[in-house]
């Protein structure tokens, strides 16, 4: 769209740039607005409850990485705008005195990086596409290559944690706009929700897969919730700061014709990574990150970064 002068560059976002054969892509599609569904994805504290409300901390190895996420079910943050969008910084004191992190971050126009996974190694995106209004078709990549998230990992008794199912079924394809990458598990059946699952407090939301439990979260706001009725909290800083991030870009873009983050210099992208560290407790986030981004290992050894 629009004049040939103006076509962006290509991202150089880690993940659209992973060799052809080690990318694992899939899609989903959810039925509200492109910036709410993201939304859900950038709000870090759900996951102990949405996710894993039903999990204790002694259901975990002492040493399994998201057990953090249940010991303590309210993170602190830090929020920071950035050359490529939006990143925050969940913190947690761990009980051997280091800092545990999960970050995360939004890239423009519409991609998150998620926090389920080690820094290191972490390449994975998600795009959430607007399809209009009020459908919008998530991209979910991720690197072969990468160990994968730690939510795959087993509880001690060596099962999954409930509700932690591996994979979306999907409703045959039709020809019409909406009429693929459609889940089973949707609005109209309740997202298959298991009231006993629920009521014996085996799955928290009684929705048996982590990306649906947050599709039936987002959808059942209304395919445009109305944000008058909100009262944010410490934990909604990413999401404020991100809405005020992308209103800015659009007004700039037409006020000024200013382009927004990454479009005359995709390469900034590069430079956003996702994923859990550690640090001593009282070390400067920013510079942990670019220590450990130092450290990261790439999906290609030649970086766009490294041309100059
Ligand atoms: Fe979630």
């Amino acid at each position: 769209m629009g004049p040939q002068d103006q076509v962006p560059s290509f991202p150089m976002l880690e993940a659209a740039l992973i060799p052809e054969g080690e990318a694992s892509i899939r899609f989903v599609q959810r039925n509200c607005n492109w910036l709410q569904a993201l939304e859900g994805d950038i709000d870090t504290s759900h996951f102990g409850f949405l996710h894993a409300g039903s999990a204790e901390p002694e259901d975990f190895q002492d040493d399994h990485p998201m057990r953090h996420t249940v010991t303590n079910r309210a993170p602190e943050y830090h929020v920071t705008d950035t050359d490529w969008g939006t990143s925050y910084g969940a913190y947690r004191l761990e009980e051997n005195g280091s800092m545990s992190w999960r970050i995360a971050n939004f890239v423009f126009p519409f991609w998150t990086q998620a926090p389920n996974s080690d820094f290191l190694t972490n390449v994975g995106v998600r795009a959430w596409v607007p399809m209009d209004d009020e459908h919008t078709m998530v991209v979910l990549i991720s690197w072969k290559k990468s160990p994968g998230a730690y939510t795959g990992m087993p509880l001690k008794n060596g099962k999954a944690i409930p509700g932690f199912a591996p994979t979306i079924e999907y409703l045959p394809n039709t020809n019409d706009w909406y009429g693929r990458w459609r889940p089973v598990a949707r609005w109209e059946n309740d997202y298959e929700i298991d009231r006993d699952a629920q009521r014996q407090n085996i799955i928290y939301s009684g929705i048996k897969m982590v990306f649906m439990q947050d599709q039936a979260v987002t959808e059942s706001m209304g395919g445009i919730t109305d944000h008058a009725f909100e009262h944010l909290v410490n934990s909604d800083q990413m999401i404020a700061k991100t809405r005020r991030r992308v209103l800015k870009a659009a007004l700039s873009l037409r006020d000024e014709g200013k382009s927004p983050p990454g479009i005359s210099n995709p390469e900034v992208m590069w430079r956003a990574r996702s994923g859990t560290f550690h640090t001593a407790a009282h070390e400067d986030w920013q510079a942990a990150y670019e220590n450990n981004l130092k450290n990261a290992v790439r999906v290609i050894s030649n970086t766009p970064l490294s041309k100059g």
